[in-house]
């Protein structure tokens, strides 16, 4: 067993009040799971109005960049540094100061930056001197990956493609193109949860509960209804062995707060799936591949979806995600059914089965489930001091919640030098990479206690 407190670390925490055990706080403040839908506007990728402006900085060869940063389009207000280097779980600025990252790049540098693995991993893809294809022809990567997608979980297919975003669009398209099938074009409804985020395209958009994201691109695509979290009456009403072809939900909801949903809500929803003939499709984009300390998310409860969507750290820092699926949505899937040009190439491939391979180690996963035990006990400690009022996560996917505003927590922890993404007005993303070490996590730590208020 790895333990977390390093020496230093440890000498830190002792000075920290964050250092207190589980026992001495007040474990009815902690929500670890089952917790209520986020009620706030999450923040994915929305830039906290407090991150100061770009300004004019120097490459590390010395080159300006300035105002070329306004050729950019203003969908992204990014925060000042510029990042010329990684290692680990540290990211440099052009000036050499060094950054401990609990974002991960939202969720995707899950074996952190500059990995000796990965490197060669790409290193040896990138020899062979085929970067793509397109999937006109066969290559070997994709094909490896897709058997050790395969291998480790409950599916018999995978469509390979390119984010997150494109995952889950695959995903509502292979389970309509089944559910028409199934019971014709009325069976075409999609039940999502309230508190969701499933990505910025026009059927994720529909499935995504922001209207705000949604309105100013209306009409998005129809049969999108919403149930809240364990609201049985409102899940019997919505859903229809007529109209409804998928249910979709996050396992662990990221961009809504951080909220894991309960097991028996889980389970709820695979049962009325099945008595509906509909699909459970789970959206793993965020939470999937090692994140909770199981390969999968659907792990941690044991009910098991018909449609799995990963992309984020799949990849390991490269554009790439996939749809897991069972053979009885992919026998409803024909040639032509759906395409895209990128999908599993073989450098993209050669990265993820690197990264595949290392997750897959059952010590990997028990040391994200380590790091997350003592995040709990840490930072649960903090419930009811300087504004923190609930702590929600699992593995190394957690969300402090605070009374203070989410993005001057950040503000003021890019400041001390800890990359945070907010997950809500008032909630605080830890997304760690799963490599982190015991000392940069608790360095981590001590930086976040200081600028909690
Ligand atoms: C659960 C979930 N699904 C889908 C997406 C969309 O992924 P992408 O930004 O790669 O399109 C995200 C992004 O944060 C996500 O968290």
């Amino acid at each position: 067993m790895l333990s977390v407190t390093s020496e230093r670390s440890a000498a830190q925490a002792a000075t920290t009040p964050g250092a207190t055990t589980l026992a001495e706080t007040t474990p009815a403040a902690m929500t670890l799971a089952g917790t209520t839908p986020a009620e706030t506007t999450p923040s994915e990728t929305t830039p906290p109005e407090t991150t100061p402006a770009i300004t004019t900085a120097a490459t590390e060869s010395g080159a300006a960049i300035g105002p070329a940063a306004t050729a950019l389009l203003g969908v992204y207000r990014p925060a000042a540094p510029l990042f010329v280097r990684g290692e680990g779980s540290r990211l440099f600025d052009e000036e050499g100061r060094g950054y401990i990252d609990f974002t991960s790049g939202l969720g995707v540098n899950a074996l952190g930056y500059g990995d000796a693995g990965l490197r060669a991993a790409i290193g040896a893809a990138l020899s062979g001197g085929v970067l793509h294809t397109s999937n006109l022809f066969r290559t070997a990567n994709a094909a490896r990956l897709a058997e050790q997608l395969v291998g480790h979980s409950f599916a018999d297919r995978v469509f390979f493609c390119n984010s997150g975003g494109e995952a889950m669009e695959g995903a509502l398209k292979f389970a309509r193109r089944w559910a028409r099938e199934e019971g014709g074009a009325e069976k075409h409804e999609v039940v999502a949860m309230r508190g969701s985020f499933h990505g910025r395209l026009f059927g994720t958009l529909a499935v995504t509960d922001r209207p705000a994201f949604r309105e100013p691109f209306e009409p998005v695509m129809p049969g999108a209804r919403f149930v809240k979290i364990e609201d049985e009456a409102g899940l019997t009403t919505t859903i229809s062995q007529t109209r409804t072809a998928a249910i979709v939900v996050e396992p662990v909801q990221g961009e809504g707060g951080i909220r894991p949903v309960p097991a028996s809500w889980l389970e709820r929803l695979r049962e009325a799936a099945t008595a509906a003939n509909a699909l459970l499709i789970f959206d793993e984009v965020q939470c999937g591949l090692g994140r909770t300390g199981r390969l999968f998310a659907y792990e941690n409860t044991g009910v098991v979806p018909d449609v799995v969507a990963l992309a984020k750290p799949l990849a390991g820092g490269l554009p790439m995600g996939a749809v897991l699926m069972t053979a009885r949505v992919a026998a409803a899937i024909r040639p032509g059914d759906h395409a895209t040009t990128f999908g599993g190439g073989p450098l993209v491939s050669a990265a993820a089965l690197h990264v595949l391979e290392r997750m897959a180690e059952p010590a990997f996963l028990e040391r994200v489930r380590i790091m997350g035990a003592h995040i709990r006990e840490r930072v649960g400690g903090w419930v009811g001091e300087r504004g923190v009022v609930e702590l929600r996560g699992v593995g190394l996917m957690w969300g402090l919640e605070s009374t203070g505003a989410a993005a001057e927590i950040t503000a003021r922890a890019l400041a001390a030098g800890l990359l945070l993404a907010p997950a809500g007005e008032r909630t605080v993303r830890l997304l760690p990479p799963l490599t982190i070490t015991d000392e940069e996590l608790d360095d981590g730590l001590d930086i976040l206690w200081s600028v909690l208020q």
